[in-house]
C-alpha cells in the first residue's frame, strides 16, 4: 500500500481550516441535522391532533420517538467531539463499511490518534457522516429520511437566474452546431469555457456556504464569458490545454465514455449535466456518460441516487423556482419566458439521453439510499483513491475503460492527493501516487481545504505572504490533469 512520504493534515494546526472545521463547521452540520429532525418531529406533532386513526396515530408517535432517539445520539457527538472523546465503533447496523471504518480506527488507537481531536481529518469526517448515517438505518421509520434534503433543495431552488443563462447559452450552442463541428478551434473555445462553468459550479457546496445570502450565492454562480474571464486568475494551475489535446484523441470513435465522479447536488450537478450534454452533443469525442454518486447522505450535498433522479423532474416542473418578481403591472418579458423554455428542452433532452443510456448512472437509478453496490461503496470509505486498484478493483477495472474520468470538487480532490501536507509544487502525478497512470484523470477543485499541489513556487509564495486563505476560503481553484500511463 501506497506510504506518503508527509503526514496528513490534522486538527493540531490552528489556523489550518482542518481546526476551523472541527471547531466550528462540524457543530453547524450537526446542529442542522438535528434541527431537521426536530421540524419534522414538529409537524408530525401537529399532524397527530387530525388524526382519529389508532393504529395511524401510534405510527406516528413511534416516528417521533424514534426522531427524538436521532437527536439524542447527534448531540452525543457533538458533546464527545467537543471533549476530545474517542471514537466509538459503528455499530454494525446491516449496511456496508461499517467493518472498514472500524478496522482503521483499531489502526488509530495503537498510536492513540482515535480520540476526536488528535484524528487524521480525512478519516474522522468520512467517519462522522457513515456515523450519521448508523443512527437513521437503526430506526424503523427513518432508514430512509435524508437529512440534508430540505437543504439541498432549498438551495437549489436559489440557483435560478444561472441555471436559465446556462439553458439559454446551451439554446444559442444549437444555432451554431454546424459551423462548430467542422471548427475544432471554435469547439475548444466552448470546451473551455464549459470546463470553467463545471469546475466554479463547485464553489456552491453546502458544508460550506450555508451562510451565503441569495445575492451572494447568485454572484458565486455568475456565468458566461465575462464572469469567466474575471476569475481566470484564480485558477492556480490551469491544464486545459492538455485536456483538450487529449479528448481530440477520441474523434470519431465510437464508444468513447466519459465519467463523472460526482460531487455536490442542485446546481453543481446543473452544470455536470451541462458540460456532459455540451460533450455528447456538441464534440465527436464523447459518446456516453456514467455519474457516480454516493450512497448515503454525504458531506451535506453530495449527489445521492434520489437526489440525480428527482433533479430532471425539479428541472421540468413549472413550480420548482419561485418566478422572480416583476414590477407591478409589468408583462411577464419575452426573455424569461423564452429561457424556461430554453431549459424544457434541454432538460427533455438530457431525459431522452438517460432513457437511452446516452447518460446512465453508476447504480440503478432507483437505488435507495443506503444501497450496497461494490464499486460505488468506494466512494464512502475513508481511503485515499491512492489504492483504488487493491481496494476496490472492480471499480479500477471498470474506469480504467474510461476515455476521461471527472473528479469533481473538493473532497475528491482530497482524496486524490491523500489529504498530506504536501510541498505546494508537489507534482499532481506524484501527490495520487500509484493511480497516476491508470486512467486518464481530470480534477476540477475550488480550494476549500488546507491540501493543494501542482502550484508553482512564486504563486505559493505570493499567496502565503498575502495572508489570504486561498488554501480554503473558495476563491481559488485547480484544474489538473494527469493522462493514462503510455
Ligand atoms: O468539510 C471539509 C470539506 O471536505 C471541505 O474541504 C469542503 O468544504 C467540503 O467539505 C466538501 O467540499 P466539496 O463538496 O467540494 O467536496
Ligand atoms: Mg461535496
Amino acid at each position: 500500500m501506497f506510504e506518503a512520504p508527509y503526514p496528513p493534515w490534522d486538527f493540531t494546526i490552528k489556523g489550518s481550516f482542518a481546526f476551523e472545521t472541527v471547531i466550528k463547521r462540524w457543530p453547524v452540520i450537526l446542529t442542522g441535522i438535528i434541527d431537521n429532525i426536530y421540524c419534522r418531529n414538529h409537524d408530525l406533532g401537529v399532524s397527530l391532533r387530525d388524526k382519529t386513526d389508532e393504529a395511524e396515530k401510534a405510527t406516528i408517535e413511534e416516528i417521533i420517538t424514534e426522531g427524538k432517539a436521532i437527536i439524542g445520539l447527534v448531540g452525543q457527538v457533538k458533546y464527545d467531539m467537543a471533549r476530545d472523546r474517542p471514537l466509538e465503533p459503528i455499530p454494525d447496523d446491516g449496511e456496508p463499511l461499517a467493518d472498514v471504518y472500524n478496522a482503521e480506527l483499531e489502526k488509530l488507537a495503537e498510536t492513540k490518534q482515535n480520540t476526536w481531536l488528535a484524528v487524521p481529518w480525512l478519516y474522522s469526517e468520512c467517519y462522522l457522516y457513515r456515523l450519521v448515517r448508523s443512527y437513521f438505518v437503526q430506526t424503523k421509520h427513518w432508514k430512509t429520511y435524508d437529512p440534508f434534503l430540505a437543504q439541498k433543495e432549498s438551495t437549489f431552488q436559489k440557483s435560478s437566474k444561472a441555471i436559465y443563462q446556462l439553458a439559454t447559452t446551451m439554446h444559442e450552442l444549437e444555432k451554431d452546431k454546424d459551423s462548430l463541428a467542422v471548427n475544432p478551434e471554435n469547439l475548444k473555445v466552448i470546451f473551455k469555457e464549459m470546463v470553467e462553468m463545471c469546475l466554479w459550479g463547485n464553489a456552491t457546496d453546502l458544508s460550506m456556504l450555508t451562510h451565503l445570502s441569495h445575492e451572494q450565492i447568485q454572484h458565486l454562480q455568475s456565468v458566461g464569458k465575462d464572469a469567466q474571464a474575471a476569475r481566470a486568475e484564480f485558477i492556480l494551475r490551469d491544464d486545459q490545454e492538455k485536456v483538450w489535446d487529449h479528448l481530440k484523441s477520441f474523434a470519431g470513435k465510437a464508444d468513447s465514455r466519459i465519467d463523472f465522479v460526482l460531487d455536490n447536488g442542485g446546481f453543481e450537478l446543473f452544470t455536470d449535466f451541462v458540460f456532459a450534454d455540451f460533450l455528447v452533443t456538441y464534440t465527436p469525442y464523447a459518446s456516453k456518460v456514467v455519474f457516480h454518486p454516493k450512497l448515503i447522505p454525504w458531506f451535506v450535498s453530495d449527489v445521492t441516487p434520489p437526489d440525480f433522479k428527482s433533479t430532471t423532474k425539479s428541472l421540468l416542473s413549472p413550480s420548482f423556482f419561485p418566478q422572480e418578481a416583476t414590477p407591478e403591472g409589468a408583462p411577464a418579458t419575452d426573455s424569461s419566458a423564452e429561457s424556461r423554455e430554453h431549459l424544457y428542452k434541454m432538460v427533455k433532452r438530457w431525459e431522452s439521453y438517460i432513457d437511452s443510456g446516452v447518460f446512465s448512472l453508476s447504480v440503478p437509478i432507483d437505488s435507495p439510499l443506503g444501497s450496497s453496490d461494490k464499486k460505488a461503496n468506494f466512494w464512502t470509505t475513508p481511503y485515499p483513491y491512492w489504492n483504488m486498484k487493491e481496494l476496490a478493483p472492480e471499480l479500477h477495472e471498470s474506469l480504467s475503460d474510461s476515455s476521461l474520468v471527472i473528479f469533481k470538487g473538493d473532497l475528491n480532490f482530497r482524496k486524490l492527493t491523500g489529504d498530506i501536507k504536501w510541498p505546494t509544487s508537489t507534482p499532481f502525478e506524484t501527490a495520487i501516487g500509484p493511480l497516476a497512470g491508470s486512467f486518464p484523470i481530470l480534477s476540477l477543485r475550488t480550494n476549500k481545504a488546507d491540501v493543494i499541489v501542482a502550484i508553482d513556487d512564486e504563486i505559493a509564495e505570493k499567496l502565503e505572504s498575502s495572508g489570504e486563505k486561498w488554501r480554503y476560503n473558495g476563491k481559488y481553484a485547480v484544474v489538473l490533469f494527469q493522462p493514462r500511463a503510455e
